[in-house]
């Protein structure tokens, strides 16, 4: 009896942990029954590579090889993607009812070898079994019922869409089964068929998925999971039959396959780096502070894409923030995955370890000063302690580089617009978070943060009912929430058309008569004494070179002058166009009003305006006044959206609320098809704005005088200077110079029927500069019609959405 209370009382004095492992046993006869190795998923069949090349799987916490998977070759990643068309038919054509019960088998399946997984993914990546059985695997079964849901509820939800086609999806070692969940999902509830290839550290868990998938009963081919290293990833990304790439993984690669897709017509999404602030203000509460920044940055030993990595405190009390974490850090404990009292596992594969060595030494070299606790690492497996570095330059290379390890960064600041201007001081934008008491600063702080998600006096939540992505070099598109359905989905119009690009059988597009077809009297003209300027914050100016461009109509007639705008020219119109960013926070109602005030302007020119377009381009005088009226009801339609294209409140399992906001862009570059030259001008000016962006527009190339003369009816209604800049010249080059540009956000480029070329495609190569998204519109469109010419999709392209997470509750 004496002996138990000393010994109780002894575990009290030291806080001793036992071990607690979790048996490897299941995971370890599961491969036994594979004799170690596997093959790839193809068409349903388990096929051994065509070149008969392997690679080894290795256990990052013991160094032993777990199994030997296929080093997928062109040839497999071409017989995975055929497979994939193949399926793709009748996959599409099931009813919405029909892949919802596969979804739903997916989920069910999920949970009943939810600790096969769960084990597999902590031997295969080195992570603790508490955050796979805990955090992994629940939300990997999460997300298969969630988009059970949205298959379910697609047609009804998303009418007029339909699925991409065949998807490409490439994923990471850091959550390597919900990464599966997160790409296949919704790729599937939209009716996609997939070519996955998991990471080369970690394809263990994709593997045993494709193998539950089988028996669950999906049909051949609508899944296929090839192993592989960047080359196989590569074969994937460059193979023709491809409709989308879905990319999770280093700004790096996410930079190489944006320049592979460009001009390819393939959709893209990518979910890349980041180097994500961590913002205390000083009436924070500290404790919880401290257990959040174990979860940012020490959560799966840092690798995280979104990890919390750069500490952002307030001076007051940055000190004692400091001392109350070193003292915390000292109780985390690393070690064997498997065992259920440890905090953090191993680093994924020594080239990481490597990697992270390398760039803590050089924070030490510039100077910042390093601290680690006082305990020792295990020696065997691939291990790395917590790390806390002090006394860091905001310039400092770990203060901009992601390290994606278990290395948190400290700065300070004094007031919160230094917060902000530290928090953005990366040319990442994919998370942060924000500790206060005060609701009032941390809901003024949330949205001046370029980031997608925003957590308030939280961290790394994630659900599948909130999208998740990045702004800026971390990345375009969101994955999770109705925002990350979009991505799976095309309108039925476009599908309609083929899927080969510049194929315009079938397009209803309004024919402008060619050079034979022109009317033999001449119609009545425009004064041609006029040389249109530019359009630059508000001013008209003239051209940098001062060189001017002939605007002929038909026959060769002389219609007008306007200026040669270059690359000088198109700087002043970004600068311009930042400096209107205040446009960004005057109300919808604002924004509203004043595009009704456009509308109201140009309605009183209607003849004016009609008679430049038949000058122009020579078209029947009805056709002409019929562009100008449809170019009004577009004006209200984005009037009637700039204060209704709201954001969501999702529903998300926390105590809380998660707030899906529409937030513009930014600068937005908008390179004008050649045809309708007043109303696709308006079609993609007009959305930009409503939502808030500020536009450089480049008219029409061989009609731009519409635009032009519109300089006069923005002046004249209210548009703040700078929010629409005007730059006509060559559209191509202009454009490409607005893709170079680091400091525009986005940019759309258009084809017309007349013109349309390769524009689109340098566009999209140039954008990987600062990883800016980009709209190509390669089909022409028929503006005039409602369906290709307005609504929810351009506002989505002139949006982005932040997901900010407010908890509540003491
Ligand atoms: P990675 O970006 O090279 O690999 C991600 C995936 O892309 C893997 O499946 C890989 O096989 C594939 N891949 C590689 N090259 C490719 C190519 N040219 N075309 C198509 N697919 C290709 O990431 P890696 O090398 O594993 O890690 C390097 C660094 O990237 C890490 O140290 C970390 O900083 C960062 N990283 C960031 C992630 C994030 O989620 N933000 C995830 C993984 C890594």
């Amino acid at each position: 009896m004496k002996e138990t209370t000393l010994g109780v009382s002894e575990i009290f004095e030291t806080m001793e942990y036992g071990p607690a492992p979790e048996s490897d046993k299941p995971v370890l006869d599961w491969l036994a029954g594979h004799n170690h190795a596997f093959g790839i998923y193809v068409g349903g069949r388990w096929v051994a590579g065509e070149q008969g090349k392997h690679f080894d799987v290795i256990n990052p916490a013991t160094t032993q090889r777990l199994a030997r998977v296929v080093q997928a070759s062109a040839a497999d990643v071409d017989a995975a993607v055929r497979a994939a068309r193949e399926a793709l038919p009748a996959w599409a054509a099931l009813t919405g009812h029909t892949r919802a019960r596969h979804l739903y088998a997916l989920a069910r399946a999920v949970q009943k070898h939810a600790r096969l997984l769960a084990v597999l993914e902590s031997m295969d990546n080195g992570k603790s079994i508490r955050e796979t059985r805990d955090l992994d695997i629940p939300l990997v079964a999460r997300h298969f019922y969630h988009h059970a849901g949205w298959a379910q509820l697609r047609d009804a939800e998303f009418p007029g869409h339909g699925p991409v086609g065949v998807v490409g999806q490439i994923i990471p070692w850091n959550f390597p089964l919900l990464m599966v969940a997160w790409k296949v999902a919704p790729a599937l509830a939209a009716g996609n068929t997939i070519v996955l290839k998991p990471a080369e550290f970690t394809p263990l868990t994709a593997l045993a998925f494709a193998e539950i998938a089988q028996q669950a009963g999906l049909p051949p081919g609508v899944l296929n999971v090839i192993t592989g290293d960047g080359t196989t990833g590569k074969a994937l990304v460059d193979h023709p039959d491809v409709d989308k790439i879905a990319f999770t993984g280093s700004t790096e690669v996410g930079r190489i396959i944006r320049q592979a897709t460009a001009g390819s017509g393939k959709r893209l999404s990518l979910e890349l780096g980041g180097k994500s602030p961590f913002v205390v203000f000083e009436d924070a509460d500290l404790d919880s502070v401290v257990e959040g920044v174990v979860d940012a940055i020490w959560f799966n030993q840092g690798q995280v894409c979104c990890a919390g990595s750069r500490l952002l405190v307030q001076e007051g009390v940055a000190q004692r923030l400091i001392a109350k974490l070193r003292a915390r850090m000292e109780k985390l404990r690393v070690g064997p995955p498997l065992d259920k009292a440890v905090d953090m596992g191993a680093i994924v594969a020594p080239v990481q370890l490597e990697r992270i060595r390398g760039l803590v030494n050089k924070g030490v070299e510039e100077g910042a000063k390093m601290w680690q606790p006082s305990w020792a690492c295990p020696t065997e497996g691939y291990f790395y302690p917590p790390t806390l570095f002090t006394d860091v330059s905001p310039a400092a290379t770990i203060a901009q580089v992601e390290i994606f390890g278990p290395v948190l960064v400290s700065m300070s600041f004094r007031t919160p617009a230094e917060a902000v201007a530290l928090a953005n001081n990366t040319p990442y934008g994919l998370a942060a978070s924000v500790w206060t008491e005060n609701i009032n600063l941390a809901l003024d702080v949330a949205p001046q943060i370029k980031a997608g998600v925003v957590w308030i006096n939280c961290t790394n939540l994630f659900d599948a009912a909130s999208g998740f992505g990045g702004y800026r070099e971390s990345g375009f598109g969101r994955e999770g929430g109705r925002e990350g359905m979009w991505e799976y989905l095309k309108p039925d119009w476009e599908r309609e058309l083929g899927s080969g690009a510049g194929d315009t059988r079938s397009l209803a597009v309004p024919v402008e008569p060619t050079a034979q077809t022109i009317p033999s009297s001449p119609v009545p003209l425009p004064p041609i004494d006029r040389t249109a300027k530019l359009f630059i914050g508000g001013k008209q100016v003239r051209p940098d070179q001062g060189y001017s461009r002939r605007i002929v109509g038909p026959g060769g007639r002389l219609v007008g002058e306007v200026g040669e705008g270059n690359r000088k020219d198109i700087r002043n119109a970004v600068e311009a166009a930042h400096a209107a960013a205040a446009w960004a926070r005057a109300s919808g109602h604002q924004r509203g009003q004043i595009l009704y005030y456009v509308a109201e302007n140009l309605s009183a020119r209607v003849d004016e305006f009609a008679s430049r377009i038949r000058a122009m381009t020579g078209r029947p005088p009805s056709d002409a006044r019929r562009e100008v009226d449809a170019t009004i009801a577009r004006l209200f339609t984005y009037a009637a959206w700039a204060d209704k294209y709201d954001g969501q409140v999702h529903d998300v399992p926390v105590r809380g609320i998660t707030l899906a906001m529409n937030e513009p862009m930014g600068v937005i570059g908008l390179a004008c098809p050649e045809d309708s030259p007043l109303l696709a001008f308006v079609s993609l000016v007009a959305p930009a704005i409503a939502t808030g962006n500020t536009v450089v527009a480049i008219p029409s190339e061989p009609h731009p005088l519409s635009a032009t003369d519109f300089y006069s009816v923005l002046e004249t209604s209210d548009v703040p200077a700078g929010v629409v800049n005007i730059i006509t010249g060559a559209k191509d080059p202009l454009a490409l110079v607005l893709a170079e540009h680091l400091d525009v956000d986005a940019v759309w480029h258009c084809n017309g029927r007349t013109g349309g070329g390769e524009g689109g495609a340098a566009v999209e190569r140039a954008s990987a500069g600062n990883m800016k998204r980009t709209w190509v519109l390669t089909h022409p469109r028929d503006w005039f019609d409602v369906r290709q010419g307005e609504g929810r999709e351009f506002l989505r392209e002139a949006t982005q959405v932040k997901n900010i997470w407010i908890p509540y509750g003491e």
